[in-house]
């Protein structure tokens, strides 16, 4: 229509333009008036040629020479209305193409040479481009990555203590692109711009923040309610007894839409998006995604275990749940169990095919595939030089009067087996009564969904236990626990994690448990043990850690006593062994495999059916 428009715009100038030349030549004597028509003609239709052809032409042809010698981004096509639009289209597409493939060729060409067979950001980077010809990655993830809060009148930015956030940062950070959060922190609004954006890290921005309002109303029923009283002791089978309320899962609907609009809107302009939807607060959106985007990739990842068919069917919205998941293309967890158990689930509660060979779901034409992803961190900053002293300074600065130190790092959470840990440090010491007044537990504990009755009772239970261990063996200044409750940065948990003798690790039940593989990645020195609960996901991908089962408080008091009389040589190669499995599975890896599999999903614009090659 636009081409078409154009057209008669310039054949209607050639029309006046030939009127007026007209009118001009009946001035002119008869015995020259041919040879100015004549003129007049091959005026005009010079200037249409000039404005319909060579024009567009010489845009085109200076934009593929720009293009030719490695411009950056999109340079302006000429414009692709005029008469040779179609063509036009399809020259920029090829151009885009060949920039694009030259990008990656450089990327690889980059990386051989470097000889690079471990994942880093630039290796993610790259891979990341070419499988998404260059187009931006979209994460949504309830949590964000940095949180505005007011303290003492004064605006402060902290990272929440969240696994998902510590996997999530730094691939976001080395691809660039935009992480969609809810902004719960109270100075969140006026530190962003009215659209709720913000470039992030706030010191040296590399991607983009989208922060998605609630009211209180909404995050009491979404996030407390329905994801964190209903979905999150479902999927854990810790013993603590869901709550699903029906006013909770109207909210979680109204929160996963209005999260869709958010999304949506970030999506505007860009054709084949792909989109990585985070955890158990949005098991509706990736339905609500598809039905509005068909063409998007969208993935999900599933960052807590998925229990077994019997045990999720007591939600009452089970068919909805799944029915939102299976808007996925790409559907990702920890371990090969839990896809086994969505399967399993799926199976019993949907007319679906479940194709076991793939592991994938056939249901409405399409397919969805389930596949396990175990997730990791990225390697921390090298350690400050004279490592033995800060190994002092650290204990001293945190009060331990012991020859040993074990560290603990968790949320306060009942998934965690806190109490169980404390219990096994009072057994342990009962046992071994030569380490008492030699071995501290530092406990650092972040408060976490302290609003929800289950999280206070636990803040309560876990001061009552650390009370009457140390009541029972504090002695002349020293205590067994050091309970540290409260909010510790990265930077603050890290010197802890160097600093140990041990690390322990005793959830109940964990999707993976990341404070396992961060302290393997910060021993550089190869030193200190891992004490690991073997209901964890990281329990498969670390079997020199100790394993126990947490419930067993006798085994875990054992495991602290091996831990700190293991032979050195033994607890090096078992350290060894374990930073070698983190070094080369980190969370770069984990996040190219699994947009790899997202970008191999063919999607037709527009259609319905797409397949999975
Ligand atoms: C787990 C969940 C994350 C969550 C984190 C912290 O790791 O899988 O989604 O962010 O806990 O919990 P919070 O409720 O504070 O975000």
């Amino acid at each position: 229509m636009r081409t078409k428009g154009r057209l008669v715009l310039s054949f209607a100038a050639a029309a006046a333009l030939a009127a007026i030349g007209s009118h001009l030549i009946e001035g002119v004597p008869a015995a020259h008036r041919l040879t100015a028509q004549a003129v007049l003609v091959s005026a005009v239709a010079v200037c249409l040629v000039w404005w319909n052809v060579v024009a567009p032409l010489d845009q085109m042809a200076a934009w593929l020479k720009a293009v030719r010698l490695g411009a950056e981004g999109r340079p302006p096509a000429p414009d692709p209305a005029g008469l040779l639009g179609p063509l036009v289209h399809e020259v920029s597409r090829l151009g885009q193409s060949l920039s694009e493939a030259k990008a990656a060729a450089e990327a690889e060409a980059r990386l051989r040479a470097a000889g690079a067979s471990e994942w880093t950001p630039e290796r993610l980077k790259a891979e990341v481009s070419r499988a998404l010809g260059g187009r931006p990655l979209c994460v949504v993830a309830n949590r964000e990555p940095y949180m505005h809060v007011r303290r003492g009148g004064k605006i402060e930015v902290l990272t929440p203590a969240s696994g998902l956030v510590t996997a999530l940062e730094p691939v976001l950070t080395a691809c660039g692109g935009t992480w969609v959060a809810h902004g719960g922190g109270d100075a969140d609004r006026e530190t962003a711009d009215a659209d709720g954006r913000l470039p992030v890290p706030p010191e040296a921005p590399r991607y983009m923040l989208r922060r998605v309002w609630l009211t209180a109303e909404q995050e009491e029923g979404y996030y407390y309610g329905f994801s964190n009283e209903g979905l999150w002791p479902l999927c854990h089978i810790v013993h603590t007894r869901p709550s699903f309320r029906p006013e909770d899962w109207a909210h979680y609907q109204a929160a996963n839409a209005e999260f869709a609009k958010a999304v949506l809107a970030e999506l505007d302009g860009v054709r084949e998006p792909c989109v990585l939807v985070q955890d158990y607060h949005f098991a509706l959106l990736p339905r609500l995604l598809k039905a509005a985007r068909p063409d998007a990739r969208v993935g999900v990842f599933w960052h807590i275990p998925w229990p077994n068919p019997e045990a999720f069917g007591i939600c009452p919205w089970q068919r909805e749940l799944l029915d939102g998941l299976l808007g996925a293309d790409v559907l990702g967890f920890h371990v090969q169990a839990h896809c086994n158990n969505f399967l399993e689930t799926v199976d019993g509660a949907l007319e679906s095919r479940v194709d076991w060979e793939r592991f994938a779901v056939q249901r409405l034409g399409r397919a969805t595939l389930v596949k396990p992803f175990p997730i990791s961190v990225d390697a921390p900053p090298p350690p400050p030089a004279g490592a033995g002293s800060a190994r002092e300074a650290v204990r001293l600065a945190a009060g331990v009067h012991a020859e040993f130190m074990a560290v603990g790092v968790d949320r306060v959470d009942y998934t965690k087996g806190l109490v169980e840990r404390f219990r096994a440090v009072e057994r342990f010491l009962e046992r071994n009564p030569a380490y008492v007044g030699r071995f501290t537990l530092v406990q650092i504990a972040a408060p976490s969904r302290t609003h929800i009755k289950r999280y206070g009772d636990l803040n309560a239970e876990l001061d009552a236990e650390a009370a009457r261990i140390n009541a029972r063996f504090a002695a002349g200044g020293w205590s067994p626990l050091a309970l540290r409750r409260r909010h510790h940065g990265r930077a603050e948990v890290l010197p802890f994690l160097r600093a140990a003798d041990l690390c322990m690790v005793t959830s109940l039940h964990d999707g993976m448990n990341l404070v396992a593989k961060e302290y393997v990645a910060s021993r550089s020195d190869d030193d200190g043990a891992l004490i690991l609960s073997r209901f964890t996901g990281a329990a498969r991908e670390l079997p020199e850690a100790l394993l126990v089962n947490p419930y067993d408080v006798d085994q875990t008091a054992d495991a602290i006593h091996y831990a700190l009389e293991i032979p050195p040589l033994e607890r090096a190669r078992r350290m060894a062994a374990m930073r070698k499995t983190v070094r080369e599975h980190n969370v770069y890896e984990w996040a190219g495999r699994f947009i790899a599999e997202l970008a191999r999903v063919r999607v037709r614009e527009g259609g319905h059916a797409r397949a999975l090659v």
